[in-house]
């Protein structure tokens, strides 16, 4: 971190966010693909329609984020949960998947799921997820 203690980060919901802070997240994140360069503002709606939206700031820089896809009653899919690298291996991520519980909890939902990425159950697995065994993840595939 370059300069400024931890204790100016804030992680809150949010409903709007700088896409240009969005766009490094996602490209640091390895996310971002070529045909996203001609239309961006998609990262809009990823904030603005995710039933809940995380994002950590220091400094008022956006440097992480995570969101819930849900009914806000019954279910939820976490998804998208990334920090930038100068960011990594401080806690922010878990504080990140702590808020979205919390969050999701308030609103009654008792199901949260998440699709891990390759190497990344440890991290899930310490807050509290488990693995959902004999269940296959799949994607549509057009
Ligand atoms: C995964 C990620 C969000 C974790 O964020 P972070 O802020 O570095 O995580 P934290 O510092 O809160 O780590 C919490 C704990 O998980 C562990 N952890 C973090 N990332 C891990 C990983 N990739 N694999 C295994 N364990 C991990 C940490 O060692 C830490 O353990 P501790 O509390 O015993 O020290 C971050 O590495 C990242 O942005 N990765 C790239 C995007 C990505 O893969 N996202 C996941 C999508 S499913």
């Amino acid at each position: 971190m370059s300069d400024g203690p931890l204790s100016e980060l804030i992680i809150k919901p949010i409903k709007a966010a700088p896409i240009e802070d969005l766009i490094i997240l996602y490209k640091e994140a390895g996310w971002w693909e070529s045909s996203y360069d001609t239309q961006p503002e998609f990262l809009n709606h990823i904030v603005k329609d995710s039933a809940v939206f995380v994002g950590a700031f220091w400094q008022k820089k956006l440097i992480g984020m995570g969101r819930a896809l849900s009914d806000l009653a019954s279910d939820a899919y976490i998804q998208d949960v990334t920090v930038l690298k100068e960011f990594r291996g401080k806690g922010i991520g878990k504080k990140i998947i702590q808020t979205l519980i919390e969050k999701l909890k308030e609103n009654g939902v008792d199901w949260i799921g998440l699709v891990a990425q390759p190497g990344t159950s440890p991290f899930y697995k310490e807050l509290g997820f488990e693995l959902l065994k004999d269940h296959v993840p799949l994607r549509y595939k057009d």
